[in-house]
């Protein structure tokens, strides 16, 4: 016994995760991970915590063991200033980041997978295996979304634009004319990826025309085209789409 590093006696899930225990771990988190981390967990000089998924801290328990041990040969510390208590607190903070909790949605999410395949979501999101690769995936749209957010960003797309898109259109000195979003870019060369999916690398130098619409989203609004109803339904599927446990 006293051998701290011992790993089968750390149980397999988080025994504090009281509401309590979250509130004082954010605080142990702002104190000791936030600085590298960043204050809400979406990385910095530390990985992003921010996901619904962590891949080496999959579970309760390697979770516990990455913020007691650090992880080998990376800048990620252990925590020997913390207690047990003090570091599963943290864990059930961390939990909380990348993940909204299931939320009580009015809508009937059957009738809303129904309105997801009527109004050719699937053209521009995967969910599952199935669907096109323009937007970004659904598959799990619902541990990291929530409900209010989803409901307003069908309404009005552009509000919502993150970061790592970037709407562009592009005409080529052979008159070629390509609208999508780009992938990567560089000096000299840009990939954008087109309204049906494909894939197109340009030179620079081969583009008469090279216009980036940062206020603008191939993601459709879709005001005016659903019903309250039929709004109600869409969001309770969306926020089912989840990680399954
Ligand atoms: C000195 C900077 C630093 C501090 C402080 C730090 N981390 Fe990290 N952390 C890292 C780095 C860097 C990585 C990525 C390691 C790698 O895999 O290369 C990481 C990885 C992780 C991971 C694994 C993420 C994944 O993708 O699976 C978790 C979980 C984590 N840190 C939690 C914490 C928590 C909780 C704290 C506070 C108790 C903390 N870290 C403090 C730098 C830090
Ligand atoms: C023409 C392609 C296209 C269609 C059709 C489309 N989307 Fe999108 N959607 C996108 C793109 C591209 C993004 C991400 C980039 C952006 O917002 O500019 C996006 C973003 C989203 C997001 C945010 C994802 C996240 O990770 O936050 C959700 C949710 C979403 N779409 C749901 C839908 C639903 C539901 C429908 C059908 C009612 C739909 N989309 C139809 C292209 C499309």
């Amino acid at each position: 016994m006293g051998v701290s590093a011992q790993t089968d006696e750390v149980p397999k899930n988080n025994p504090y995760t009281a509401a309590s225990d979250v509130e004082r771990g954010a605080r142990l988190f702002a104190a000791n991970c936030a600085p590298c981390h960043g204050p809400k967990g979406n990385g910095g000089r530390g990985a992003n915590l921010a996901r619904p998924r962590l891949p080496r801290a999959d579970d309760d328990k390697a979770l516990f063991l990455v913020i007691r041990d650090g992880i080998l040969n990376t800048e990620m510390p252990g925590a020997w200033g913390m207690t047990d208590h003090e570091m599963w607190q943290t864990a059930a903070f961390v939990h909380t980041l990348g993940r909204v909790g299931p939320e009580q949605v009015p809508g009937d999410p059957i009738a809303g997978a129904a309105v997801l395949r009527s109004k050719g979501c699937i053209r521009c999101h995967t969910i599952g295996t199935e669907g096109g690769r323009m937007g970004p995936p659904l598959t799990e749209i619902g541990d990291r979304r929530s409900a209010t957010y989803l409901k307003s960003l069908l309404l009005d797309p552009p509000s919502f634009l993150p970061e790592d898109f970037s709407m562009v259109e592009v005409v080529t000195t052979a008159g070629h004319r390509v609208t999508g979003i780009v992938l990567n870019e560089d000096t000299y060369s840009i990939q954008v990826r087109d309204l049906t999916g494909d894939l197109h690398s340009f030179w620079k130098q081969e583009l008469t025309t090279l216009e980036k619409h940062a206020d603008r989203t191939p993601m459709p609004s879709f005001r005016g085209q659903l019903s309250d109803r039929e709004l109600e339904d869409l969001v309770a599927y969306l926020v089912s789409l989840r990680r399954a446990q």
